[in-house]
């Protein structure tokens, strides 16, 4: 197929550039720049490559010695005395499931609890980052700085991208071994190398959309979403509340999942088998990453057609889904003293499914928020844990048991497509809870009484005349280079010696930019608080037929939700692309929060392709309503990036309906595309076409 050279093409490494690095000491850093930079100067991790790192290396700080500086000075003392004498995981061990976070937690007790505020806090806090950036295993240390970035410096701390500090686990390993001027090694048994294409051997068919899966930016998302809510941090000691975790694990995975299935639509793809547990399911597609480990080192191998059964973890696994079925079916949770926590009311309100669906998540993620782990164990965990043990047998492998296939990365799990079936079980459970509720979506439920939605319009910078002739509006990807850097993989360090910069070109996905207006009529008689949410889905199945209604609704993927104050009469409102709030933004404007969670800029759309991919936008008008005394207005967006996928670690979520809302829980519109201009919702048809730029 015509499309599939584009997707292989996605990681073929064009070109090794080694630039000259100029260095800049003269810029005037304000305060929090000054705290940015010189945080992340220190994510070099085999060679210093700047003065600060350098003094870092020469410096004889010593934790040990200012106990006193400390408010945590046990942990402090307990922590540094295991580093020193090699007790703590290795500095470049591979990660082995449960024992991160036995070295992550007091890592990032150490930090989060000094006070900053002090000029001599903050040489306390830098100094220990230091420490911690030359001797701690790396990926605990930047797990550990993700967290520290995402809640004590929430929204003022950037980090390099993971995909920098670590290229190992982000390029392809030809592109790792070239910069070490290592031939490629001799593969002892069980190293077997899959190119990034298809391949026989492991069953990949070779037609995923690569290039989505493998972007990244979405993998320092997923990544980024994991670190910045891990799910076993006991909230109260960090005074941090995050608010709807359970809901939004559950929204943010469903999220991936419909745009999965978007890509799959722009491939002409067939839909993908969810996971099941029934004892003769196979995962159909082995797996073989092309990017390596840490430490340099391959991952394990999963074999094609491996059964889950095959694991000890099997049995727990099916008690699990037993006994959360049963809870759905009963309509409740049970706690640890009996009590009932209803995932529904017979008189469902928004505020009683958003308390039920959070209880629901985060017995599913089993959180240190699940009502009783006891009970219901920890049925996602065990399902990724359950994966990243399988081994392809005819691969005997020396790797001990105890390292981890991709599956129980969060940085990588992304990139293999079981990951899309086993968050398909997790969806379909979701979903499951949701179609249970008794509250329905229809005119009613989503009125907004003297507000309509008159006319939606698109328009998009780019002027391409072809597109002139289309039935639809036309929004339009292509594939772009970025230069990518992966000086970080040098082990050498004479080689950077020079101020040499190894940089690769990779391609990616991207959109070009373009702009929503909106007529809004309103008919009241002041101005109006509101919220403007938009959606985008595919209309048309892999059979080639529009979707089966509720899957189109089920499919459609958030695009932007954002706040407006709507005048009496009529109103012209003009919405930048790039402006919409589920994304990371590339650039942020003065006085912005940071944030490394958020969507991806360059995969704000989906593919699409040549042809034209046939998508409904939708938009809606609601109320904007205080939940919890916190209301989204258009004043203090700015201070909620990204939380309809990321949340918020301090707030109370500024949004009083449950996420994805209206297309939440089970929908019926008497006249779903022919209602135009006459309601505070419409649907309106676009198509995304596929420049084949490169
Ligand atoms: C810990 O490991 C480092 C590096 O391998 C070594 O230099 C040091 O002597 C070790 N310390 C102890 C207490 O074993
Ligand atoms: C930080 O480390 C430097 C030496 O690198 C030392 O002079 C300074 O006193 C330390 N400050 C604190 C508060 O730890
Ligand atoms: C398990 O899978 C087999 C084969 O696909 C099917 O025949 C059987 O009905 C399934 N069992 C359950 C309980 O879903
Ligand atoms: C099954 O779950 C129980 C209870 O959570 C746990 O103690 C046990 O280790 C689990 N077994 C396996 C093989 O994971
Ligand atoms: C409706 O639901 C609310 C809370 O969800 C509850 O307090 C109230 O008693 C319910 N009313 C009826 C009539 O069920
Ligand atoms: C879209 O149209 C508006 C006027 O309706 C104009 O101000 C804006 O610059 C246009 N945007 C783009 C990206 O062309
Ligand atoms: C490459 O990354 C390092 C940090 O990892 C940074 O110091 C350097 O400026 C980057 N170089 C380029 C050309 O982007």
């Amino acid at each position: 197929m015509r499309h599939d050279m584009c997707v292989v093409l996605v990681f073929i490494c064009l070109s090794i550039l080694v630039n000259s690095l100029p260095t800049n000491k003269d810029s005037n850093f304000a305060s929090d720049q000054l705290l940015q930079h010189k945080i992340s100067s220190l994510f070099n991790f085999f060679c210093a490559r700047n003065p600060d790192q350098h003094a870092a290396k020469v410096s004889t700080f010593d934790p040990l010695n200012y106990l006193s500086l400390y408010t945590n000075p046990d942990t402090v003392s307990k922590f540094v005395t295991a580093l020193q004498q090699n007790l703590t995981s290795p500095r470049w061990g591979p990660y082995l499931s449960d024992k991160e976070r036995i070295d992550t937690i007091p890592m990032f007790d150490i930090l989060y609890f000094i006070d900053t505020s002090t000029p001599q806090g903050f040489d306390l806090f830098y100094n220990t980052t230091a420490y911690f950036s030359l001797r701690a295993n790396v990926r605990q240390f930047i797990m550990a700085m993700e967290l520290i970035s995402s809640t004590k410096f929430f929204g003022r701390l950037t980090l390099p991208p993971f995909s920098t500090s670590v290229p190992q686990f982000f390029s392809p390993k030809s592109v790792l071994w070239g910069i070490n001027d290592v031939v490629k090694p001799h593969l002892g048994e069980g190293e077997h190398v899959e190119e990034d294409g298809g391949d026989k051997l492991t069953g990949a068919v070779g037609k995923d959309p690569t290039y989505w899966k493998f972007d990244a930016g979405y993998r320092e998302f997923h990544f980024a979403w994991n670190m910045d809510l891990p799910p076993d941090l006991v909230q109260d000691k960090y005074q941090i509340r995050f608010d709807r975790k359970g809901e939004l694990f559950l929204y943010s995975h469903h999220y991936m999942e419909v745009r999965y299935w978007a890509e799959l639509r722009s491939q002409n793809l067939p839909d993908i088998e969810t996971l099941t547990l029934n004892k003769t399911f196979k995962v159909t597609q082995g797996y073989s990453p092309f990017f390596l480990m840490a430490d340099f080192s391959v991952f394990p191998v999963r074999g094609p057609g491996d059964s889950l059964t095959t694991q000890d973890n099997f049995q727990n696994l099916t008690i699990w889904e037993d006994i959360i079925l049963q809870s759905l079916a009963d309509g409740y949770a049970v706690g640890k003293s009996r009590e009932r926590y209803p995932y529904h009311q017979p008189n469902e309100t928004d505020a009683s499914d958003i308390a039920g669906t959070d209880a629901f998540g985060a017995l599913f993620q089993s959180t240190t928020a699940s009502v009783n782990i006891d009970l219901y164990g920890n049925l996602h965990e065990s399902l990724h844990l359950n994966l990243a043990h399988l081994r392809d047998p005819r691969f005997p492998t020396k790797l001990p048991k105890d390292v981890m296939g991709v599956m129980d990365h969060a940085e990588s799990s992304v990139t293999d497509s079981a990951f899309y079936q086993i968050h398909y079980y997790v969806d379909n459970l979701y979903k499951k809870h949701k179609y249970y509720s008794p509250q329905i979506r229809n005119e009613q439920n989503m009125a907004y009484p003297g507000i309509t939605v008159r006319q939606v319009g698109l328009n998009s910078s780019q002027h391409v005349t072809q597109l002139k002739t289309e039935k639809f509006p036309v929004l339009t990807t292509y594939f772009e280079y970025y230069s990518y850097n992966v000086t970080n993989a040098v082990i050498d360090c004479q080689k950077l010696e020079s101020g040499k910069e190894y940089v690769i070109s990779r391609k990616r996905l991207n959109y070009n930019k373009f702009e929503y207006n909106f007529d809004i009529f309103s008919s009241h008689g002041g101005n109006e608080d509101a919220i403007v949410r938009v959606f985008m889905g595919p209309y048309i199945a892999a059979d080639g037929k529009p979707y089966p209604i509720d899957d189109f609704y089920w499919n459609m993927i958030e695009m932007d939700k954002f706040p407006v104050v709507i005048e009496p009469g009529e109103n012209r409102i003009t919405r930048a692309s790039s402006d919409s709030s589920i994304l990371k933004k590339d650039v942020i404007a003065p006085g912005e929060l940071k944030r490394n969670c958020g969507w991806p800029s360059n995969l704000l759309l989906p593919k699409g392709n040549p042809e034209g991919l046939h998508m409904k936008l939708f938009v809606i008008v609601t109320p904007a309503k205080e939940r919890h005394g916190v209301k989204l207005t258009v004043q203090n967006a700015a201070e909620f990036p990204a939380f309809s996928l990321c949340g918020h670690p301090y707030s109370y979520l500024p949004d009083d309906k449950p996420m994805g809302f209206p297309f939440d829980k089970r929908m019926h519109l008497d006249n779903p595309f022919g209602s135009v201009g006459k309601s505070n919702f419409m649907f309106y048809d676009v198509t995304i076409k596929h420049l084949i730029s490169l």
